[in-house]
């Protein structure tokens, strides 16, 4: 019996900034980031949330939908790379709030956007040891992917967080963990050094780096599943990609279709790529439209999306994920989606959060960014109505050096 996947649940922040608005205030035509980067509005959090809190906000929704008492979970990781401390892990502060108990393996996992698959990896691999009683593990991506002010990463900037539920026998996707395809490079294409707020980018060899990846990491799929070059996008049926930002996919894809059709004529490519892109990619595409990077979460945002978009048409369907992580690190993998999932998709509610949002002015969106941890912008009466099902938790402060939530 292989471990995956249960189920899934994400929280969004409830504030967007349309990118129209963003090119008008930088003075470039809206066109460069509608068409030439794909996306259309970027999440916005405000400083009263965090990592903790949109970690928390996600995996809550899991124990409550499951019935699990927070007493069952054995292990619970969160992947991020938006720490809130050098040393006491995300995952202890998520602990605390959702009462998860003390014989629970806590901790958290840094590599970037890779982070994510790190973490599910991990956890799916050690739920199968344990298959002959029922232990439950959660896995956490939470992340706020912020660039500074005018630079060329400003308009792939969001935020936003998936819990994932990890089982013995699941009910979602399992997976065979030994047939991933791996790719890992020491390479400097995106950073943050220790103290800086944002990130240092390299943003044109950062997207060589992971097309290098991909290609990498598919030779490693192919060589571990048998699958014979040429052959892999008939094997599959979707495909989803680390998304950060919404044309990155399409570049990706486009890498894929022609590492996979070598010595074909260039309009053969186009034709497979046209046919195939629209097929097996765009299903997974929304959430990175509207909400933008979200670091370690963008895949399973994606995964998300094409749930919320093709429904039950996904069952028993072969979905292949591409996980990049810079620094870098990668893994292309597969799973079959199980049958009988409409209750997970109907519980999924992305879509709602996504029509719920508040839009931002320009001017907010700056007010929200500019202010420290320390300086929290809210007053109480904000918060009259911010609780809802998928927001519970909120930062509230420091006591001293120590965070606190409500
Ligand atoms: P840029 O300088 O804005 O790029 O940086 P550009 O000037 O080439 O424009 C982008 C696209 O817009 C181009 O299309 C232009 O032609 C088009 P492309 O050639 O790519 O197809 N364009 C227009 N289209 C229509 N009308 C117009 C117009 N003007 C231009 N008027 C870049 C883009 C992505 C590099 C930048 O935003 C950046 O540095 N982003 C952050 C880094 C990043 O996202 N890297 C991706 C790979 S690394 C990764 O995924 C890891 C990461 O998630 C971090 C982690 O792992 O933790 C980032």
């Amino acid at each position: 019996m292989l471990a995956g996947v249960s189920d899934i649940a994400i929280h969004i922040p409830k504030y967007y900034l349309p990118h129209e608005e963003l090119a008008k205030a930088r003075g470039v035509p809206k066109e460069k980031f509608h068409t030439g980067l794909g996306n259309r509005n970027m999440a916005i959090i405000p400083n009263w949330e965090d990592a903790v809190t949109m970690g928390a906000n996600a995996a809550v929704q899991l124990l409550e939908r499951n019935n699990i008492n927070p007493d069952e979970v054995r292990q619970l990781v969160v992947s991020t790379e938006s720490g809130v401390d050098h040393s006491k892990p995300v995952a202890s502060f998520v602990q605390g709030l959702l009462n998860i108990g003390t014989r629970c393996r806590v901790y958290e996992i840094k590599h970037a956007c890779y982070g994510g698959t790190a973490g599910l990896i991990d956890s799916i691999e050690w739920i199968s040891r344990h298959n002959n009683s029922e232990p439950k593990g959660i896995v956490i991506m939470t992340d706020i992917a912020k660039y500074g002010f005018g630079t060329l990463g400003e308009p792939t900037q969001g935020a936003g967080a998936l819990a994932l539920l990890v089982e013995a026998k699941p009910r979602l996707f399992s997976l065979d963990t030994m047939l991933n395809g791996i790719y890992s490079k020491d390479v400097h294409d995106f950073w943050r050094p220790t103290g800086h707020r944002v990130p240092i980018v390299d943003g044109k060899y950062s997207i060589n780096c992971y097309l290098t990846a991909l290609e990498g990491a598919v030779s490693h799929f192919r060589e571990n599943s048998g699958i014979k070059e040429g052959e892999l996008l008939d094997n599959l049926d979707y495909l989803i990609y680390h998304m950060p930002f919404t044309n990155m996919a399409r570049k990706a894809h486009r890498h894929l279709v022609e590492i996979e059709n070598k010595g074909a004529l260039p309009e053969r490519i186009e034709e497979i790529f046209e046919e195939s892109f629209e097929r097996m990619v765009v299903p997974s595409l929304r959430g990175v439209q509207e909400v933008g990077n979200i670091y370690t979460g963008s895949v399973y945002m994606g995964l998300a999306s094409l749930l919320e978009s093709e429904r039950e048409k996904v069952e028993k369907k072969k979905v292949g994920l591409f996980s990049y992580g810079s620094g870098c690190g990668a893994e292309f993998f597969q799973c079959e989606i199980k049958s009988g999932i409409s209750s997970i998709v109907d519980a999924i509610g992305m879509n709602e959060q996504l029509e719920n949002r508040k839009k931002l002015t320009f001017e907010q969106y700056v007010q929200f960014y500019s202010k420290s941890d320390q300086e929290i912008l809210y007053h109480p009466e904000e918060l009259t109505g911010y609780k809802d099902k998928f927001t519970r938790f909120v930062f509230t402060g420091f006591q001293g050096h120590k965070r606190q939530y409500a």
